[in-house]
């Protein structure tokens, strides 16, 4: 077994799911499951395994009620890079601080995909969440086409460089990127823990040469896409996969508990 180097991330995407009743029931779920678990709630209070869940922005603010002084953090599925203005339907970075959010996604390849966000976008979004105190966690990924042409490299590097194309940061920061690709979210063909691990050492060692090692060490690099309690452990027993991004299986705080019982290895 690899030492891991911590936190490991286990962060949970609620995408569109759940009415604010079902927020406050699965948090009150998770508190009491969790107030149970005397290994994990001691790995999370020492700081060796960090939850983060991402509700969909409305409930943010029940979320940050019912998580406040526990070891759960929460954050935004997608931000604006504006402070404020005519942006109908967006949420800026300060929103996301005031209700309680400490993290927020960025370049999911849904809303890449479904709705133009662009590689800009990424950088302006990954920008003022930094500026704003907010953690972004990138997240980027190769479709299933571009992986069967041999671009999955080229396609990362495309959307890494992008992101991080006007950014400096020091050495205190915890850069935050999840590795997803396309074709192994929501399908069920969770990527081989090989595939993943080459796709997460490669942006490790992008993240060197663009940052120096001391970044790319303390990086949390996440893996993301069809993760289940069942492929969790082994998927977190690679070298360079610091955590996971998992959709539909955070949605259950059970299965979402299981999960993170793989980090404990
Ligand atoms: P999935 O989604 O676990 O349902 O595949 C992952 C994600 O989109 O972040």
């Amino acid at each position: 077994m690899i030492e891991k180097t911590t936190p490991v991330v286990i962060a949970g995407n609620w995408k569109m799911n759940h009415g604010v009743k079902e927020t406050a029931d699965y948090l009150d779920k998770l508190n009491h499951l969790l107030s149970a678990r005397e290994d994990l709630g001691r790995a999370l209070s020492e700081g060796f395994v960090r939850l983060i869940l991402f509700p969909p922005a409305v409930h943010l603010y029940i979320a940050y009620i019912k998580t406040e002084g526990t070891p759960i953090a929460i954050g935004a599925q997608n931000v604006h890079w504006e402070s404020k203005g005519p942006f109908t339907g967006e949420i800026s970075v300060s929103m996301v601080t005031e209700t309680g959010g400490g993290y927020a996604l960025v370049g999911h390849s849904e809303r890449r995909l479904l709705f133009g966000e662009t590689v800009e976008m990424t950088s302006q979004k990954f920008v003022a969440c930094l500026k704003g105190g907010v953690t972004p966690v990138l997240c980027i990924g190769e479709t299933d086409e571009q992986r069967s042409e041999g671009q999955t490299e080229a396609v990362l590097s495309r959307q890494f460089d992008g992101a991080f194309r006007e950014i400096e940061v020091d050495e205190k920061t915890t850069l935050h990127i999840a590795y997803e690709p396309v074709w192994a979210i929501g399908t069920g063909n969770t990527a081989t823990p090989e595939d993943a691990e080459s796709a997460c050492r490669f942006i490790r060692e992008r993240l060197s040469g663009r940052f120096g090692s001391r970044i790319s060490r303390t990086a949390r690099i996440l893996y993301g896409g069809s993760v289940k309690p069942d492929n969790a452990r082994e998927l977190l027993s690679q070298k360079n996969i610091d955590g996971v991004l998992v959709g539909g299986a955070s949605l259950d705080p059970e299965s979402f508990l299981r999960i993170a019982d793989a980090a404990l290895s």
